[in-house]
């Protein structure tokens, strides 16, 4: 008998460590099965979920349409040399770093808002790549960078705030929020809006590809400028790094409208490395507040002195005091 029950904890034992073990081998070499599941459009339907939207001046040109079903369809992986080393054609970028297709009229404009300070080396990156990237898609775009010229802790989401009021100024229809350390990796994740609030960078290699969490709506968010306004766009108040993103996912629950993302295949992106921030200790005391806030606190509140506005060859320059 007790031989017996010795033999019976002794099977049991074996089998905790044998399953722990496959567990932990299927971890290493299957990363996929431990992901986190999310809904997301498939490729057949990227199209009909986008947003057709331009400036007027690009409503009012005579040339036919562009076709994105070739862009979509031949999606490829483009982060390599040749994109990254140098700016190819470089004489089809205008002052600003404004972009449009010559022989069709694109049915997207899109700004595309950087938040900057200090990164010369990762801003050189960005924008090589960026333009060679960008121009794979037949979009209008222009790159905006914000620079935060003071020496105060940074604040990303007001240099969003500045940026798609600027932005509004030379009427895009489109905004893409995005963090000057991330780079696209599959050319058919289309820069332009769809008509619910994408966030584009779900597939981020340095979370070995994987969605953190469902609600996160960071790094590289894709919203119209109409819906921005709607949410008064991001608050002001957040200093230093993180939680400005969840607090903008705040305000699209508060107004019912959700997010979505495009198959994962799509939004592979990769981060540089740099330097981790310093966090804002105040951050989980904001984001309990967001819905409280969000009528307040953001576009209409926004207060900033614009230190310089330069149209550079690759970007458009804006310098601020926050
Ligand atoms: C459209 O007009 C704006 C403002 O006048 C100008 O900055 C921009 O370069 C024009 N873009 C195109 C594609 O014609």
């Amino acid at each position: 008998m007790l031989i017996r029950l010795c033999q019976h904890s002794f099977h049991i034992y074996d089998l905790l460590v044998f399953s722990a073990a496959i567990t932990l081998i299927v971890y290493i070499l299957l990363p996929h099965r431990f992901a986190l599941r999310y809904d997301y459009i498939d490729q057949q339907h990227f199209e009909e979920a986008l947003l057709a939207a331009t400036t007027p001046n690009v409503s009012a040109q005579l040339a036919p349409d562009c076709s994105y079903k070739e862009v979509i369809a031949e999606s490829r992986f483009v982060y390599d040399a040749r994109h990254l080393e140098k700016i190819q054609r470089d004489e089809e970028i205008r002052l600003g770093g404004e972009y449009q297709p010559e022989d069709c009229r694109a049915r997207f404009s899109t700004a595309i808002i950087v938040p900057y300070r200090d990164r010369p080396e990762q801003l050189a990156t960005f924008l090589t790549y960026m333009h060679n990237y960008l121009r794979l898609q037949l979009i209008h775009y222009r790159i905006f960078v914000v620079e935060q010229s003071d020496r105060k802790p940074f604040n990303r989401a007001m240099l969003f705030n500045i940026g798609a009021k600027v932005a509004a100024s030379y009427d895009y229809p489109c905004l893409i929020l995005h963090d000057v350390d991330l780079m696209p990796l599959n050319s058919g994740q289309i820069y332009a809006c769809s008509k619910l609030p994408r966030h584009m960078s779900s597939a981020l290699d340095s979370w070995r590809f994987h969605l953190p969490y469902r609600t996160l709506f960071g790094g590289v968010v894709a919203m119209s400028t109409a819906q921005y306004n709607m949410v008064n766009g991001m608050s002001n108040l957040y200093h230093g790094w993180g939680g400005e993103d969840d607090d903008l996912y705040e305000r699209l629950k508060v107004i019912g409208v959700e997010i979505c993302r495009f198959d994962p295949a799509y939004s592979e992106y990769t981060m540089l490395k740099h330097k981790h921030e310093i966090p804002n200790e105040n951050r989980m005391a904001l984001l309990r507040a967001a819905s409280l806030r969000m009528h307040s606190d953001g576009l209409n509140s926004l207060v900033y002195k614009e230190v310089e506005r330069r149209m550079r060859s690759l970007f458009t320059h804006i310098r601020v005091e926050t």
